[in-house]
């Protein structure tokens, strides 16, 4: 999902209003409190206490400690959020997910522009199990992604060849890369490395339509739905038009890059992919439409998410010289500097794992998840959770507990490597990719991908501060606001470790 997507998946403003206002129905009386929180005002409820200042997640884990509860809850003119702060409770949901697998519906980008028909926006529906499963054939664990692996490698090593080229272009580059992955997974399409139409033509529509449509309280129409059957001559209804061009833009993304695996398949020149094997199995006309879809949920949500992540691992390393060097002598000791990194080496580096695990708990590419909502009323941790509830999973809180990870701002990934008397940290994938039925389905291919870069980057690269007047300039770590989180353009020096790092490199991608 590009930047802002994101803003607003998250943006709860207008979704909250929405049901607040049309929620009409009596809560049943419940022997179970609802969670402790704000305590709100009548009718408009914790409007004045939600945070305004962005970085929601502080102010949620505030709450938490203000409430002495790892789940509090507010009230918007009516709409029950619900918000975890607590790793345990989210298992707690997770056991019962097939009641909190749903998502706040979004009129002007889910609906009117079409965006409720990729995965992320889906309602909890038959079609949403069916592209799970398609999901979860290709990319659902380890093993189903094996057949891909030599293919990211080769984009992976193709990367680091052009940053050596290109040094200061890493999050173009990074763009690429992770474009270049998903693309070919989803259509078998083979990427430009500069200016690739597809990279260029998705970026775009999903920078424009997705990240305007999206926007919390942008649109009327998401505060008062029937809007949506207001026809575009009527004056006013300017959103109608632009809905229109961002549902043609939306449709050029789904149909585009799937025309043209098509047109490889026609060829008898396909690579397997996503689409080439889903037709194989089912290419009856309903079934196409859903393959489409699902095809181009995942640049969606799968692009910018790694590449926030990717982004992150080159400033944990300018920041923690110290951990570099560990993990540069850990490959070293493997590769003898003779090549370069595999995913044929992931076992033998245990301290490159720990390296990944760390960055996927220090840097949240999604501090708030995405919100789910509850199809039925439920208690939860001895608290009541209405129907409709809007669910918030404080990923990040989880992930920053410092009774879980004591100094949790500090990239350390010994937290994650046993040393006799020491055990080790909590996984951090217990809530990285969200949780219950909407857990992130590209999570295998995440940490693929992720793994490439770092072993392969650490290989060949000194990652460094830029000096200014003989003193290093030392960026801070932080977090956009936005569904998925960047860490903002920081100044960096990368450096050829070597002249044979260079030549590696040369003679590993001389054929690509
Ligand atoms: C480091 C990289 C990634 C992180 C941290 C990440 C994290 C997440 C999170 C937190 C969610 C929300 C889960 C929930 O609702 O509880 C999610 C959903 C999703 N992710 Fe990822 N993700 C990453 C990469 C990917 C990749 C590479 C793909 C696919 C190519 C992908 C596809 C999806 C999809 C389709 C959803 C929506 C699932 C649904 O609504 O059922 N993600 N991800």
């Amino acid at each position: 999902m590009s930047t802002s997507t994101t803003v607003v998946v998250l943006g709860l403003t207008s979704v909250v209003l929405y049901y607040g206002l049309r929620r009409t129905r009596s809560e049943p009386a419940q022997s179970a409190p609802y969670p402790p929180g704000p305590k709100g005002l009548p009718i408009i409820g914790n409007v004045l206490d939600m945070p305004k200042n962005g970085q929601d997640w502080l102010t949620y884990a505030v709450w938490g400690r203000e409430y002495k509860s790892g789940i509090v809850g507010v009230k918007l003119l009516g709409q029950p959020i619900v918000i975890i702060n607590d790793g345990d409770i989210l298992s707690e949901f997770d056991r019962v997910s097939h009641l909190y697998s749903d998502r706040p519906p979004m009129q002007m980008a889910g609906n009117l522009v079409g965006y409720a028909k990729t995965l992320v926006l889906m309602p909890y529906s038959p079609t949403f199990r069916s592209f799970r499963k398609h999901f979860a054939r290709i990319m659902g664990s380890p093993a189903q992604l094996k057949q891909y692996l030599p293919m990211a490698e080769q984009k992976a090593k193709a990367f680091v060849r052009r940053m050596l080229a290109h040094p200061t272009e890493l999050e173009p580059q990074l763009r690429t890369l992770a474009g270049s992955i998903i693309l070919n997974i989803a259509y078998g399409i083979t990427v430009e490395e500069r200016d690739d139409r597809f990279v260029t033509m998705i970026e775009r529509i999903l920078a424009e339509g997705f990240n305007n449509a999206a926007v919390a309280g942008k649109f009327l129409v998401d505060v008062m739905p029937a809007l949506k059957f207001v026809p575009e001559w009527l004056p006013g209804a300017g959103f109608q038009t632009l809905a229109r061009k961002w549902r043609n833009d939306f449709n050029d993304m789904v149909n585009v890059p799937y025309q043209f695996a098509t047109q490889l398949i026609a060829d008898g020149v396909a690579p397997v992919s996503f689409v080439s094997t889903s037709l194989e199995l089912d290419d009856s006309t309903a079934e196409i439409e859903n393959i489409k879809h699902c095809a181009a949920s995942m640049y969606g949500a799968g692009a910018d998410t790694t590449v926030s992540t990717e982004h992150a691992f080159f400033l944990a390393m300018l920041l923690n010289q110290d951990v570099q060097k560990t993990a540069q002598a850990e490959i070293d000791s493997v590769t003898g500097g003779e090549r370069l990194p595999t995913y044929a080496d992931r076992e033998h580096l245990p301290y490159v794992h720990a390296l990944v695990t760390e960055l996927l708990r220090w840097h949240n590419v999604a501090p708030l998840g995405v919100p789910h909502r509850a199809m039925e009323d439920g208690v939860v941790h001895g608290h009541f959770i209405p129907k409709g509830s809007i669910i918030v999973a404080n990923l990040w809180q989880m992930l920053h507990n410092p009774e879980v990870y004591p100094d949790p701002l500090v990239f350390d990934p010994t937290r994650f490597i046993a040393s006799p008397g020491k055990e080790v940290q909590r996984d951090p994938r217990h809530a990285c990719f969200g949780f219950g039925r909407r857990i992130c389905p590209g999570m295998h291919l995440a940490e693929a991908s992720v793994y490439a870069v770092v072993a392969m980057s650490l290989a060949v690269f000194d990652i460094l501060p830029v000096m200014k007047d003989g003193k290093p300039i030392i960026p801070q770590h932080s977090n956009t606001d936005g569904t998925i989180s960047h860490q903002p353009h920081f100044p960096y020096v990368l450096r050829a470790r070597s002249e044979k790092a260079v030549t590696v490199v040369q003679r590993e991608t001389a054929d690509l």
